[in-house]
């Protein structure tokens, strides 16, 4: 079985929006109905400096959705060979991240709040932090 991901496999979901006669929007997420995992755990980022980065790390099992809920910021995919840049600006639009795919958080506007829906547990162990271990972990070098 081939469990290699790439690039091609980081894709938006689009939520449900529900507006009622109540002003503003709700937007209700559910395991494997909107998403294809369980959550296990959800982290949000705030605070994060305007046009700083984070990330800069792959996971090896974690599968996860993140969306800008507030304000918008960039992702940077990259599989090992090829990489594609996704811009979050819209709490309706979550990208969908498999496992194995290094991402670079990037341009985030000012207030911006990032939301992600975990399949797992925190794990150090499933972090790779180095983009040539990642690369080899990929086969490309
Ligand atoms: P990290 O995942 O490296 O942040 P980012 O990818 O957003 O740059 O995590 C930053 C710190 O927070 C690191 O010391 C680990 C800790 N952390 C937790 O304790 N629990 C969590 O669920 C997450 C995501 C991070």
């Amino acid at each position: 079985m081939n469990l290699q991901t790439s690039c091609e496999d980081c894709r938006i979901i689009a939520l449900p929006s529900i507006e009622s006669e109540r002003k503003g929007r709700l937007t209700p997420i559910y395991n494997f109905e909107h998403i294809p995992f369980d959550i296990k755990r959800v982290y949000y980022l705030y605070d994060v400096p305007a046009g700083s980065e984070r990330g800069g790390h792959a996971h090896r099992e974690l599968q996860q959705l993140i969306i800008s809920v507030s304000g918008s910021f960039d992702v940077v995919v990259k599989d090992g060979e090829q990489e594609k840049i996704f811009t979050l600006n819209r709490p309706f639009y979550g990208l969908y991240m498999p496992r194995q795919i290094w991402r670079e958080l990037t341009n985030f506007s000012a207030g911006s709040i990032c939301l992600v829906l975990a399949s797992s547990l925190y794990d150090e162990h499933d972090y790779i932090r180095d983009y040539e271990q990642f690369q080899a972990f990929k086969g490309f070098l």
